[in-house]
């Protein structure tokens, strides 16, 4: 389970700090798709980098099972993100040079993994996501939606707790953003992950669990039923 308890942030110095966070506290539960709605600017990837430990919040506390994960060393918090957390981004983040297996299976060499298992896992989630004619493409020589399906790929091999997503389909068409989207809960539910799905699309609610709305430094929690 991942917490934010009473967490304040704010930006700038002295009469130029704006506040973007004021006493938000929230529960991400196991196995969940939980969608993170606002306006541009309200602090949906602030509060991405605050739960997945890139940004300490001013105040209040994120719990990671059962402790506070600012409070670690910063070893133990590398530990947990190499572990538990996985990551999806609107700009795909790939490795130019290196093809879609082996971006998909690089988090697995982080992990230390053998070489049996990488390649178990890899040849696994290929066929899941419908790449394995393209696996020895480099990213370069892909579209935006085979990019971001070697990006989920290489986000759910580890098999992570959570999976921070920001805006994926953003930079994709229409049709394509949808599909990503339909992969990505499709995969959630597979893996058991909880996904932390951040965009300004409302069409996120047919398929969430959970939908979070980010308003004046707040969250208003809405339960899709
Ligand atoms: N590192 C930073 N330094 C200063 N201000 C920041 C920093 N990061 C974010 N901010 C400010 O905090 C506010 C929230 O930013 P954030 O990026 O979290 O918004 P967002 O909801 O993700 O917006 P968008 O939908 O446009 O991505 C903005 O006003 C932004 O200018
Ligand atoms: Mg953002």
């Amino acid at each position: 389970m991942l917490e934010l308890k009473n967490v304040y942030k704010s930006y700038g110095e002295g009469g130029q700090q704006q506040s973007v966070l004021e006493d938000v506290s929230v529960v991400f539960d196991d196995n969940q798709f939980i969608a993170l709605l606002g306006k541009s600017g309200s602090g949906k990837s602030t509060i991405l980098n605050i739960l997945s430990g890139l940004d300490c919040p001013d105040k209040g506390s994120v719990i990671f099972s059962g402790k506070s994960l600012y409070d670690r060393l910063d070893s133990e918090l590398s530990q947990i993100r190499r572990i538990y957390f996985g990551f999806i981004f609107q700009s795909f983040n790939l490795l130019s040079n290196l093809t879609a297996y082996e971006n998909i299976e690089y988090p697995l060499y982080l992990l230390k993994l053998s070489s049996t298992e990488r390649r178990r896992r890899t040849l696994d989630i290929l066929d899941h996501l419908q790449l394995t004619q393209f696996q020895h493409k480099l990213p370069g020589q892909l579209s935006g939606g085979q990019r971001q399906r070697v990006a989920i790929g290489r986000a759910l091999v580890k098999s992570p707790k959570y999976i921070f997503a920001d805006e994926p389909t953003a930079n994709l068409d229409e049709k394509t953003g949808h599909e990503i989207i339909e992969l990505i809960k499709e995969m959630q539910k597979y893996y058991g992950t909880t996904i932390i799905y951040v965009t300004h699309d409302s069409e996120i609610t047919e398929v969430a669990d959970k939908c979070l709305f980010l308003t004046n430094r707040k969250i208003e929690k809405y339960v899709h039923p």
